[in-house]
């Protein structure tokens, strides 16, 4: 049974992920899938803490292979905020927008070579007997304003060193290629494809 929960409801991550893991082979559910699962609360003071809890609880309730992943910007002259908050930087419920210009605002008259920033996001694969981590960083900077219609989140105030594009303005194939999450997916790849060659 080739079956992998991802322990998340937002369908910007699932879109990405599955895309990211689409050569695996594997039939791919959410959260969405599972209403029988509560909010799980982000308390931690970590990606690591965030991500290990949201396997663990998604684990013991579908008892099914789990993988999370806690991801967030953290921008250099802002004492790497919003880092874990980065979901709720402007307030609860999400919103992508008011995160966008909450951010913009703090960074109003910082000069270009102080708008370093960078994206980082923990993947946790869990099953019975594992608790694997996995971490992707992708570093860039803050622009002033936002370009790009892809993506989601901090996505259209983020340009990858090494690109003029943002990653909302790339094509997806592109954010999928480099981006922070696709590095974790990649190192944490061969222990999803190692567990269920075996099984
Ligand atoms: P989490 O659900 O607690 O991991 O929070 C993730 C938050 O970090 C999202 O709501 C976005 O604000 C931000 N984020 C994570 N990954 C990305 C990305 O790939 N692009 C843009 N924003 C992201």
């Amino acid at each position: 049974m080739r079956k992998l929960i991802l322990a998340t409801r937002n369908l910007d991550k699932v879109k990405e992920i599955k895309e990211i893991l689409g050569d695996l082979n594997l039939e791919i559910l959410d959260l969405n899938n599972y209403s029988n699962i509560p909010e799980i609360v982000e308390d931690g003071e970590t990606f690591e803490d965030n991500a290990i809890k949201k396997a663990r609880e998604v684990f013991k309730i579908v008892k099914l292979p789990v993988l999370s992943d806690d991801s967030g910007l953290e921008v250099e002259i802002l004492n790497n905020q919003p880092g874990i908050r980065s979901a709720r930087f402007a307030g609860e419920p999400t919103n992508y927008t008011k995160n966008n210009e909450k951010l913009l605002k703090m960074l109003d008259n910082v000069p270009d070579e102080f708008r370093k920033a960078q994206f980082r996001c923990i993947v946790v694969f869990k099953t019975k007997n594992e608790e694997i981590l996995a971490e992707g960083i992708c570093k860039g900077r803050i622009l002033r304003q936002m370009r790009g219609s892809g993506g989601f989140g901090y996505d259209p105030l983020f340009i990858p060193d090494g690109y003029e594009q943002t990653y909302a303005e790339m094509p997806q194939e592109v954010k999928n290629k480099i981006s922070h999450r696709a590095i974790a997916l990649k190192n944490i790849k061969p222990f999803i494809l190692e567990y269920f060659d075996k099984i």
